[in-house]
């Protein structure tokens, strides 16, 4: 099953947990549209060649959705359910920390093994370096902004751009530095207003012509792009400004090969932990090896940001 937000390399999981099972004997069932379709019975066998030329896909072959039933009791109830009505008896759920906090209630309440991947582009979780999408959208950020600071150069303009992560900086700062913006503003730090007119002032100075700005969707400053520009534009009229909202074209492509390998990889182990009977559990990466983190500490423990990059950028922009 896929949850949550759609992600690049959900498919390459989908097919390496179809293709597992396969390899195991086991019967393996594609629940679609993540919860709702667990609650309505929206279930489809699938077998090792059910999950062909879908490696290379972007979004989710089983679809996605958020479910609101699911939260309640009665719509868990029904869903377990539907999945003895199937004969289904272990249940690997892709998607991020609503995703996992919904499969640990539901163990809770009915003792039903589960096992989660994470996939978001976000990579917000707890227990893994990487989560699924995280890698893909970094370069298909990198590869947008180099394409507008063509203009921003071409036109000596400033641009702010919005990248997703609403709770999150990891996608901001490594695209800010690896695409080499003047500042970067996160959710995790409030850099301040000042600090942020008191560095394009001096990256004019130092004669730069054209700047660009990350802008992680849930920043701490507060300020959407739009305002950041019109308080920019007040305080240096100097500045031609322009604001860029990247949006869902971040969730969207082809997965990398990082991406495939690592879905690949996690696909294998959520499939042989729950033949362990292993549950509760989420598969992660750790010192690039698959590793286990109990599903509660993935939801409640925090991704931690990387704040040597937040220096890194610093002297960058010099
Ligand atoms: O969690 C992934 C994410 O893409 C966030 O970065 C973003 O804030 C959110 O999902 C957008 O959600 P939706 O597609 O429901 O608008």
């Amino acid at each position: 099953m896929t949850s949550g937000g759609d992600s690049p390399g959900m498919n390459a999981a989908i097919r390496s947990v179809v293709r597992t099972c396969a390899f195991h004997n086991i019967e393996c069932v594609g629940i679609y549209r993540g919860y709702e379709g667990m609650i309505e019975g929206d279930f489809k066998s699938m077998d090792a060649r059910s999950v062909k030329g879908i490696i290379n896909k972007g979004g989710t072959v089983l679809k996605s959705a958020r479910s609101k039933i699911f939260r309640t009791p009665e719509g868990r109830q029904q869903a377990y359910h539907k999945l003895k009505e199937a004969n289904i008896d272990a249940l690997v759920t892709i998607g991020g920390d609503g995703t996992f906090t919904g499969a640990l209630v539901f163990n809770q309440e009915f003792d039903f093994p589960v096992i989660g991947i994470p996939g978001t582009i976000d990579n917000d979780i707890f227990g893994t370096t990487h989560t699924l999408g995280y890698d893909t959208a970094l370069n298909t950020v990198v590869e947008v902004i180099d394409k507008i600071r063509d203009t921003a150069s071409s036109h000596n303009r400033l641009f702010f751009i919005e990248v997703m992560g609403r709770d999150a900086g990891h996608i901001a700062l490594n695209v800010g530095v690896g695409a080499g913006a003047e500042e970067i503003l996160i959710p995790e730090e409030n850099l301040g207003l000042d600090r942020l007119l008191e560095s394009l002032r001096r990256s004019k100075r130092s004669g730069k012509s054209s700047s660009i700005v990350v802008v992680a969707e849930g920043d701490k400053i507060g300020k959407s792009v739009f305002e950041l520009k019109d308080y920019v534009e007040e305080h240096m009229a100097e500045y031609e400004v322009r604001v860029s909202v990247l949006g869902h074209m971040q969730r969207g492509g082809a997965p990398s090969c990082f991406d495939r390998v690592l879905a690949s990889r996690m696909g294998v182990k959520a499939v042989e932990s729950l033949l362990d009977d292993k549950t509760n559990l989420m598969v992660g990466l750790v010192n690039d090896k698959i590793a286990l983190t109990p599903l509660d500490k993935a939801v409640k423990g925090k991704s931690v940001i990387n704040m040597e990059l937040l220096r890194v950028s610093d002297i960058m922009s010099t």
